[in-house]
């Protein structure tokens, strides 16, 4: 049975995660791991296992919320190269879970082929757009999936076609520890055209979310039918203050915090905009971020 201290090389103790989220705010990970192969991953997971420490995957931090008091067990990173690459052959596009969504559009629109650009503007990772099924009025990323290759708390790696997996709104079936990688299936386009939508999405994003502060993108789901934003404007809640957390002015699903802010004043205000819009619509807004 192998022990944490054969991965020492890759293992930091007492690492701020604050900084690698989106929200700036949250306690320290016990542990923070950045392997560098997969075979080096796959080795820890399953010492984690034997171990029973709590791992957790890191993603690109922009829907994550730590608390204060940080995580305690190993906090994965797939920061290394290999996890990142992406590759594209006929209408496949292939990427790592850990590529950044954003390359995965860019490379696909490179070699003149469509349908992810209605993902622009969403940040994160392709194994966390996987994992929460990202998306946008376009459409999501689940829509395009031919196959995904996991690596299973337990240690194990095994890979699900696409009729073996089912996505739904902000939700997906691949709910394994780490997405490895995926292929996806897409369609040949002249790229001009292509850039040209992104272009469409980037200024209607820009004209309406507020891009330009620290926030986790929307906060709630929206309810069946209803807009999350809309149901928190209309309870009077624009503008609202906790600490250094406050619901954007621009779009109310946004929470937006300052360099003051902690993640307990996000989660108060995350409380708060649920009471109220419960007690004025007795609707009850659904997390969409992860909180650790
Ligand atoms: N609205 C308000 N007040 C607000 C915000 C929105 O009245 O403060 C109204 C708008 O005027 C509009 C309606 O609510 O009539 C919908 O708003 P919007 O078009 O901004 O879309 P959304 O449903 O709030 C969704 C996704 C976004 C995605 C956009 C555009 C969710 C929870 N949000 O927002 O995704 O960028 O569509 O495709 O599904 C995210 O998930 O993190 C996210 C930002």
């Amino acid at each position: 049975m192998s022990s944490l201290d054969d991965f020492s090389d890759i293992l930091k103790a007492d690492v701020p995660l604050a900084d690698l989220t989106w929200l700036k705010v949250g306690g320290p990970a016990q542990y923070l791991a950045e392997p560098r192969s997969q075979e080096e991953l796959q080795a820890l997971v399953t010492c984690c296992h034997e171990q029973d420490l709590p791992v957790r995957l890191l993603g690109g931090g922009s829907n994550l919320l730590v608390r204060d008091d940080g995580v305690s067990g190993v906090v994965l990173s797939l920061s290394a190269p290999c996890f990142s690459e992406v590759t594209a052959e006929d209408d496949i596009v292939r990427a790592g879970g850990g590529a950044l969504l954003s390359n995965l559009i860019s490379e696909s629109v490179k070699v003149g082929l469509a349908g992810l650009e209605v993902l622009a503007g969403i940040p994160g990772t392709v194994g966390g757009a996987l994992h929460g099924n990202a998306g946008g009025r376009g459409g999501d990323i689940g829509q395009f999936v031919k196959s995904v290759t996991v690596l299973t708390a337990k240690g194990e790696i095994f890979t699900r076609k696409e009729d073996e997996l089912s996505f739904a709104y902000r939700k997906s079936s691949v709910n394994e520890l780490v997405i490895l990688n995926a292929e996806f299936q897409l369609q040949t386009d002249n790229a001009d055209d292509i850039t040209q939508r992104i272009r469409k999405i980037w200024i209607m994003k820009r004209s309406t979310q507020p891009l330009s502060h620290q926030s986790a993108g929307c906060i709630f789901k929206n309810p069946r039918g209803l807009s999350a934003g809309a149901l928190i404007e209309q309870a009077g809640l624009k503008g609202t203050q906790v600490g250094g957390a406050e619901i954007s002015d621009r779009h109310a699903n946004f929470i937006v915090t300052n360099e003051k802010a902690t993640a307990d004043d996000v989660l108060r205000l995350i409380e708060l905009i649920q009471a109220k819009v419960s007690d004025r619509f007795g609707v009850d807004l659904e997390l969409e971020i992860n909180i650790w």
